[in-house]
């Protein structure tokens, strides 16, 4: 048995339940953040701000979508990019489109000199101005297969927004990814930020879910039970409801 102790309460969990490694992986994700773990791993070269199952994730969503463009808000150093365009250069399609607010010199300059460039766009802007939103649905076109990961500015009202706006550009049977729900676990960590406590991807996702019947949380893309995105994975239904 696992037992907790926390703010005064206990809770008993057997080990080898999946309640058990749902608390050991939530604890890992707590101390991982304290010790900054997501800004280790790199992709070909460039920093990636995920923690290796999702990257795991990721790639299998990818190889199993075999989307025609990759929508991705966040660029930071431009890691998800090149996982995203590496995938799509062995599946041998596809484009991905990095939008961000402020896309650093030395960062644009890495991934256009990377050798999977010529799979990149990028777009400069706040992801929820209508410009960027008009730029993004231009250059989608009419593509088959569209995924999109969110992982911007990860308070409640912008992942929300963002979930508006960029889900109606999610092809059916597609997804559209919300990252760092876990941003709710980790509030009270000696890292953590107290507003966190309330202010989190998590409640954009379940508000949004509430109001759009077409999407649903699927859970096999948490089923390694550690992960930023919990709840993360929105699939939107292959027909019309
Ligand atoms: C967590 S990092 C992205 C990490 C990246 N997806 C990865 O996995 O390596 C967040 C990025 O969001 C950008 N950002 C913050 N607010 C934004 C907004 N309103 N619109 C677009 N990008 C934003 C920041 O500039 C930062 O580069």
């Amino acid at each position: 048995m696992l037992t907790l102790q926390s703010n005064g309460e206990s809770i008993t969990v057997d080990l080898y339940s999946r309640d058990g490694l749902d608390m050991l992986s939530n604890l890992w994700v707590k101390s991982a953040a304290q010790h900054r773990l997501m800004y280790e791993p790199t992709w070909l070269g460039r920093p990636i701000i995920q923690f290796p199952t999702d990257i795991v994730m990721i790639q299998e969503l990818l190889w199993k979508l075999k989307p025609d463009v990759v929508v991705e808000t966040g660029v930071a150093h431009g890691g998800s990019l090149i996982l995203s365009a590496s995938m799509l250069e062995l599946i041998g399609k596809g484009k991905v489109i990095g939008v961000d607010i402020e896309i650093r010199p030395h960062n644009r300059a890495a991934i256009e000199a990377h050798s999977l460039s010529n799979r990149i766009e990028l777009i400069e802007g706040s992801s929820v101005s209508a410009e960027t939103i008009k730029a993004v649905r231009n250059s989608i076109g009419n593509a088959k297969t569209v995924i999109i990961f969110l992982d911007s500015n990860h308070s409640e009202g912008h992942v929300l927004s963002e979930l508006e706006l960029y889900s109606p550009l999610v092809t059916p049977g597609s997804y559209i990814v919300a990252h760092d729900g876990a941003q709710a676990w980790v509030w009270d960590i000696p890292n953590g930020r107290p507003e966190w406590k309330n202010d989190h991807p998590l409640n954009a996702i379940h508000k949004f879910i509430k109001m759009n019947p077409e999407f649903t949380i699927d859970p096999y893309w948490n089923r390694l039970g550690i992960t930023s995105s919990p709840d993360g994975f929105l699939k939107k239904a292959a027909i019309s409801l």
